[in-house]
Order: structure tokens, then sequence, then C-alpha cells
């Protein structure tokens, strides 16, 4: 099918995601102008844990890369049933779920009450915000009905508001202004409205066709890469690799001899910014790689600060694993899978 066909379009995303991402500009915004909450000592924290699971762990996993430079606080993003060892009452925890049913995330917080470490929770609502509640728990509010990977301006920019006032600052007013202007500008540049030769989300997902994508980011976009991998997987519901520069080049890069590297497709997420000896070696990579696997394409972040950087390869993910879902023929927005796993475990 054409990826220009709009009533095509229409006829797959039967749940509106595209007005979704279209929107995803404007939901950073609102994220960012939600309340913030923090602990009431008003200590700084000596280390943050962010507790989430898919979706809604992403946002932490953005932030985390973002303050990789510049906090002097250490941050660990936990996916996961309770707490770290390294969690105390110095610590601050924040624990983020979309929906607030994800009992991983539940269990962290319980631990949090437990051993008596500051907690704050985001979420729209669930068994978190009710705990929220019950406990009086500084706590962030967001608008319900978006599929939590969806949600990631409100995941992420009520992150930053709690670090801030939690005296963790991660990004400046300036760098989150940049980033909201860069998501708008490549909203105009992705969305479906503009035809496939000058929509590069478009022409990446008809180049991928049906190969298996492998993405591969260096020191900020690694974790841009694992984002893409996990929107290829519950948006066009297709598995997908990612993986880091330099660690690929020590392990991962001998799977790339045979044949079967024809089925794959290979996403390098790049910056103007790489170091050298990390430029050198996704050239070397891209050297390497283009006989073997099925295409190589490289995409570039915008803008000058990490936020911008960071959200703009996410908010590309989304459209490339959306139109790649349309090209196979599913609707982006359901998980039946992930949701019968949640069903067949609650109690
Ligand atoms: C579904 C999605 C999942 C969820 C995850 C945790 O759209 O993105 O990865 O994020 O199952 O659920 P929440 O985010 O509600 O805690």
């Amino acid at each position: 099918m054409s990826l220009d066909d709009v009533r095509a379009i229409e006829r797959i995303d039967r749940h509106d995601t595209r007005a979704i991402l279209a929107d995803f500009p404007l939901q950073c915004r609102r994220g960012r102008a939600l309340p913030a909450a923090a602990p009431p000592s008003g200590e700084r924290p000596r280390l943050i844990v962010i507790a989430g699971m898919g979706g809604s762990a992403s946002g932490g996993d953005m932030v985390a890369a973002c303050a990789g430079d510049t906090l002097d606080v250490p941050i660990l993003v936990h996916r996961g049933y309770g707490l770290p060892a390294a969690a105390g009452p110095d610590s601050l925890v924040v624990a983020i779920s979309y929906s607030g049913g994800t009992v991983e995330v539940v269990s962290a917080a319980e631990a949090a009450l437990a051993r008596q470490v500051p907690l704050v929770a985001i979420t729209a609502g669930g068994a978190l915000g009710a705990l929220a509640q019950a406990r009086g728990l500084p706590r962030v509010t967001l608008p319900s009905g978006l599929m939590p990977r969806m949600a990631l301006g409100y995941l992420v920019f009520p992150l930053l508001s709690v670090l801030a006032a939690s005296r963790a600052p991660v990004a400046t007013e300036a760098e989150m202004n940049e980033a909201l202007g860069v998501l708008a500008t490549l909203a105009g540049e992705l969305a479906p409205g503009v035809p496939t030769d000058k929509n590069p989300a478009k022409r990446l997902a008809i180049a991928i066709g049906d190969r298996l994508p492998a993405v591969y980011g260096g020191p900020l976009t690694a974790t841009a890469a694992y984002r893409w991998k996990t929107d290829f997987e519950e948006n066009a519901k297709i598995l997908a690799v990612a993986g880091a520069l330099p660690e690929m080049n020590h392990n991962e890069i001998e799977a790339w001899g045979g044949p079967a590297a024809r089925e794959r497709y290979v996403v390098l997420l790049r910056e103007e910014s790489d170091p050298p000896e990390i430029a050198r070696r996704f050239a070397l990579v891209r050297e390497m790689l283009a006989p073997t696997a099925g295409g190589v394409t490289e995409m570039w972040t915008r803008g000058d600060g990490r936020l911008a950087r960071i959200l703009s390869l996410a908010y590309a993910s989304l459209w490339v694993s959306f139109y790649l879902a349309v090209l196979h023929a599913v609707d982006p927005w359901p998980v039946p899978m992930l949701e019968e796993v949640k069903r067949r475990l609650s109690p």
C-alpha cells in the first residue's frame, strides 16, 4: 500500500494513533505545565531511583541520559519489583506508572514507604494513584486516556519538574524550550500528510519493510535506540534489536557476517556532535555492515541540548514504527499480548 493514501491509513489506524502522535509537541507543553511535586523535607537526594516499566520507564531512561553530563546525583532506572538495596532515607524514589496499575511499580512504592525513602508518584490513577492518595504522597496527576508509550511527554516533563523541585535539575528552561521547538518542527515534517518523498519517517519504514530492524546508538542515543526497539515491538508488533557503540563492536558485530544479515535492516542513531572516536566507529560499522545487511540508514538528532536531541529521536521512532505498522496492516494502538500477561497475572 502507499503511505500517501490517507484513506488507507485511516482504515488501519482505527484508534487514531496518528492524531496522538501529531499532538505530541502539545502533550509535551502540557506535561511541562503540570504542577510539580517533591518530598516535603526539601533535602537534596544522594541517589535518585526512578521505578517504572515499559513506556513509563522509558521516560526515566531519557531523563537519566540527559542528566549524565551535568547532574552530580546518580540516577538509577529500576525495572522490577521492590527496590535496590542502595535506596535509603537519603534517596528519592520516583514511582512512575502512566496507568498506575503496574504491579512492579506499586511494589517499589510500597518498598519505599516501608524503608522510609522519600517518594513521589507520577501517574494518571490506578493502584499507584490510590496509594498516593491514601498515604498523602506528593504526586503529579497525569491526564488519562493514552497508551503509556504514547504519553512520553506526560512522563518526561513532569519527571524533569519533580527532579528540579527536589534540587536535582536536569534540564534548563532554555533546553526545554528548545526541545519543544524541535518537536514542533518535526511534527510538521513527519506527519501523514507529508508525502513519502519529503517524509523521512515514511521512507525509513518502507526501506525496513519485512526486515528485522537493528538500531544502534552512541553515548547519548543508545537510550533512544532501546526506545526504537520497543516502539517497533509495541506499535508494529515486530521483533527488533537495539545496541550501543562502542559496546557492539566487541560482540554483536560478529552476528553480521553471514547471509542472515540480509533479512535485517540497520538504523544508526547519529549526532553531529558525536565525538571523533565514536564517529569513526559509526563510519566503520556502516562500511562493514552495508555489504551484508538488508540496508543501512542513519537518523540524526536535532537541536543542541541533550533533551532536544534525545526527544527528537524518540519522536521520529513513534512515527517510523507507526508507518511500519500501517505497512503491515496492523493497528498500532492495541497491545493485546502485553495486556493478556497483565490480566493473567492479576490477583
Ligand atoms: C503500553 C506500554 C507499556 C506500559 C507498561 C507499564 O502502551 O507502553 O510498555 O508502559 O506495560 O505500564 P504503565 O506505563 O501504565 O505503568
